[in-house]
């Protein structure tokens, strides 16, 4: 075993207090406590000469070693009081109430919006059920928003009163679903598409209304795809989305373009089920239009409706991450108010 010498255990405890007086310095709260660290450290009586009276056990040869380190060691620590004290008298100059030594304050860099959070996890989900994540034009004509879909001419949604138009042909798209066509003419089946993107109705932007917000079209064509499929899909993904215990019903409904329809309910996630102010009182809130793919829409997009079947849904992501974050009124969500929007990040 080596053995240590009094050189080695006096260069061993400089250098520890060395240590020890940088860590002192930096937890320094004000001019005052510093200065006590320098007599502390530093002073006459002070702990660096406590360790340096044992040079009078060293040889004449070992003494100017430990003597070196202990200079060194007096020189660093010194710098450091120096350095945090010069700090300390600039704030002191700066003014009262300013301490230029705090930390700088955290700034927050931005965040992902709730509802961009919402449509990338119900992607998500339907990614690891075969389905490609796709986008449209929010531009669209009045052929693929209304006439591919199997609205008659003059069906009251065409209505001005309800739609954006920008001339007689080319308007906002009303809804997610034109991309059913766009899909279909693009790609030959199978097909197994999520279509997140925003949609326009001209609303009145009210506590549950939005002139622009979210949907998510789905859109699934093979051979042989039937309701009970559908069914079975929706149902896996409310309980990944929502939870094991989360409910799951099915409404008959109409839509142009699906046959037969449906709207799909889930438990009230803020009442878990018992009806509260959220689902008014029926314990139950919609989060989607659905049904089996229209054979009109297919053989206007040219697909074979004696072939094929399928099914399409729209849901509505605003809605349910106003009900996954208790959300209450759906302009904070396009209010962009950064203290609404920071709770989320
Ligand atoms: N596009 C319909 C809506 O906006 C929802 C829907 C999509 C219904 C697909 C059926 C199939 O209300």
């Amino acid at each position: 075993m080596p053995t240590t010498t009094v050189t080695d255990e006096l260069i061993a405890q400089l250098r520890a207090l060395e240590a020890q007086g940088a860590e002192a310095v930096g937890a320094a709260g004000g001019a005052e406590p510093l200065e006590a660290l320098r007599t502390e450290y530093l002073g006459r009586k002070g702990r660096l000469t406590g360790i340096l009276r044992r040079l009078g056990e060293l040889s004449a040869e070992e003494r100017p070693v430990v003597g070196a380190e202990a200079n060194r060691v007096k020189e660093a620590l010194s710098a450091l009081l120096d350095e945090r004290a010069a700090s300390f008298a600039a704030a002191a100059d700066a003014g009262p109430g300013i301490d230029l030594s705090l930390p700088g304050r955290g700034r927050w860099k931005g965040g992902v919006h709730p509802v961009t959070l919402v449509i990338d996890e119900i992607c998500e989900i339907f990614r690891d059920l075969g389905f490609n994540r796709i986008a449209g034009p929010e531009l669209e004509t009045q052929e693929y928003n209304f006439s591919k879909l199997n609205f008659p001419p003059n069906h009251p949604a065409t209505d001005m009163h309800d739609t954006f138009y920008v001339t007689d042909e080319v308007l906002l798209r009303t809804h997610t679903s034109p991309m059913q066509a766009r899909v279909m003419e693009q790609f030959a089946p199978p097909v197994r598409v999520v279509v997140p993107g925003t949609v326009y109705r001209r609303d009145p932007f009210d506590a549950s209304h939005a002139p622009a917000f979210e949907q998510i079209e789905g859109l699934a064509v093979d051979e042989g795809i039937t309701f009970a499929d559908f069914k079975a899909t929706i149902s896996t993904f409310v309980r990944r989305f929502f939870g094991a215990d989360a409910k799951t019903r099915f409404r008959p409904s109409f839509f142009p373009f699906t046959e037969p329809s449906a709207e799909v309910d889930v438990s009230c996630q803020l009442c878990g089920g018992s009806g509260c102010s959220a689902c008014k009182g029926t314990g139950w809130m919609e989060i989607m239009g659905a049904g089996m793919v229209h054979p009109n829409v297919f053989a206007a997009a040219g697909y074979d409706p004696e072939r094929y079947t399928g099914y399409a849904f729209g849901m509505g992501p605003g809605r349910i991450a106003m009900q996954r974050y208790g959300v209450p009124d759906i302009r904070l969500l396009y209010e962009s108010d950064v203290r609404f929007l920071g709770q989320f990040t």
